[in-house]
């Protein structure tokens, strides 16, 4: 099964709506060659999310928003809804990022909940998975990614998982310069594809892609990506330079 790679940046709170345009154009520029092999992605900002579809349009870049919520509308104060992701034009969305679990309260369930929203809605769904330190240390990383994987996922269909991209991203590897090796990585992404054949078959879970994210960079992303079960990456710092982003979507188009 030959599943295409995905390379998708997560801008976080970095850029501002008047850079936006400019660092698209660059992405497309610079990743232009790559294009029929390599998914790209740019999740940005949900006020950059406009500036972002009209930059990319033409190209082959994909937009996406970093969050959304599960309600079509109402007194939600701050979020926003999947019906206004699909109206800007952009077609992908990051849902349970740790930074979101870690300081914004959100849990298992409240992912669920936007993670099914987004599918629902027609929109690619990366959604994130990742233990702490502690957990790793504490041997817990099977247990803490399949409550994350069963949980995230319940109530969804085979059917379903056709809109579905699951990032795994180990929370001590984010923005930290330490990368989980190639071996822990693809450990982790087998049991991943192991547990996604649990909830819905085999032939579905290879299909599925699996994201790599956490200090991912031009230097070590081919080493990650030749890994038999990592699809691609989802990239934070690195995102924010066209010509560190490309590197990476080189090494992807690349990669076997
Ligand atoms: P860094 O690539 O900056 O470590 O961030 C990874 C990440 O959190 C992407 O969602």
């Amino acid at each position: 099964m030959s599943r295409k790679k995905i390379i998708a940046g997560n801008w976080k709170m970095n850029v501002k709506p008047s850079e936006t345009a400019a660092l698209v154009k660059a992405i497309a520029e610079a990743t232009a060659a790559y294009a029929d092999k390599v998914e790209i992605v740019c999740c940005t900002p949900a006020i950059d999310v406009l500036e972002a579809v009209a930059a990319a349009k033409g190209t082959t870049i994909g937009v996406g928003t970093e969050n959304c919520h599960w309600e079509d509308h109402g007194a939600f104060t701050g979020e926003i809804s999947t019906g206004m992701i699909v109206d800007t034009g952009a077609t992908y969305v990051i849902t349970g990022h740790s930074e979101r679990r870690q300081y914004f309260g959100e849990t298992d369930e409240t992912v669920n909940k936007r993670t099914t929203a987004a599918i629902k809605a027609g929109l690619t769904c990366m959604m994130c998975v990742g233990e702490t330190l502690d957990e790793r240390e504490a041997d817990l990383v099977n247990e803490v990614i399949g409550r994350q994987l069963k949980v995230g996922l319940k109530g969804l269909t085979a059917n379903d998982a056709a809109k579905l991209v699951i990032a795994y991203e180990p929370v001590w590897a984010i923005g930290t310069g330490k990368t989980a090796t190639p071996a822990q990585a693809q450990q982790v992404h087998a049991f991943i594809r192991e547990t996604l054949a649990k909830l819905f078959g085999e032939a579905t879970a290879e299909t599925i892609r699996i994201q790599y994210g956490g200090s991912m960079k031009p230097g070590n992303a081919a080493e990650l990506l030749a890994q038999k079960d990592i699809d691609g990456g989802l990239i934070g710092g690195a995102a924010l330079k066209a010509a560190d982003f490309a590197g990476i979507i080189s090494a992807a188009a690349n990669a076997k």
